[in-house]
């Protein structure tokens, strides 16, 4: 079983993802605010990758249906209703809403994944809910770390190393066939355990810092603190059916 982990957004190439179960990785902070904001009950996500798209598809939802989302250089979007602190969409802000959010890496990467024939949300917010997924699904997938500006991002690779890992251990007879980039984040795993640390040491956490956003960076590293996996489909993000509960007592 095939599993591939590209740690920087300038190694995407289509025929790498065409028919792939796609994890899309942008731990600071995009795929973390996905997942807080579909656990808070948002209706749906249009994840786009610039600016003037947001406004054209806002004004032909009708911009009283939607709350635009996204950051630019970490801080909020101006006339945007919110920015891209997970902390900011909570149930009474977002439940039932429609969002379209964009954002400087993660919902590029999105766009770039669309030949995948299932793209998946990760972040350390539902860690385990993606590795039983893909477990669940027998899928050999390719794990997509978005970076920042093309560049590698540490946080986005140690994810990939967890995620790599806990399939590994959820199939422990599968004869997996890694790649480098899945080789690199396994071995990144154990050196960064201490997730909050390395999110101080990052680039993109020290952006985060300097934007006054701080408080993110442990809300990001809050492993599990959901169970839903967002799933990427006809340009929007919801989350996946729950699995039958009694196909998985049968697994
Ligand atoms: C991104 O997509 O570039 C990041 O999520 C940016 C951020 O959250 O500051």
């Amino acid at each position: 079983m095939r599993l591939d982990v590209l740690l920087t957004a300038g190694e995407i190439l289509p025929a790498d993802v065409a028919g792939r179960t796609v994890v899309v990785v942008d731990v600071l902070r995009a795929t973390s605010t996905i997942v807080e904001a579909l656990a808070s009950g948002v209706r749906t996500i249009y994840p786009v990758a610039s600016i003037e798209e947001a406004l054209r598809l806002a004004n032909t939802l009708g911009r009283e249906e939607v709350l635009l989302a996204g950051e630019r250089k970490a801080l909020p979007i101006e006339g945007f209703d919110l920015g891209n602190s997970p902390r900011e969409f909570t149930p009474e802000k977002v439940g039932g809403k429609t969002l379209i959010i964009s954002t400087t890496n993660g919902t590029a990467v999105m766009a770039a994944a669309q030949s995948a024939s299932r793209i998946v949300i990760g972040s350390f917010l539902n860690l385990s809910a993606v590795v039983a997924d893909l477990a669940r699904s027998g899928a050999e997938p390719v794990l997509l770390c978005a970076g920042r500006e093309g560049k590698f991002g540490l946080e986005d690779g140690v994810f990939a190393g967890r995620v790599a890992a806990g399939l590994m251990e959820a199939l422990p007879d599968a004869e997996w066939e890694l790649n480098d980039g899945a080789r690199a984040a396994l071995a990144l795993v154990e050196p960064y355990a201490d997730l909050e640390a390395l999110f101080r040491a990052t680039a993109a956490g020290r952006q985060i810092t300097d934007a006054g956003l701080e408080e993110d960076l442990p809300f990001c590293a809050q492993v599990d603190r959901h169970d839903v996996v967002p799933v990427l489909h006809d340009r929007q993000i919801s989350a996946a059916p729950a699995p039958p509960a009694a196909a998985e007592a049968s697994e």
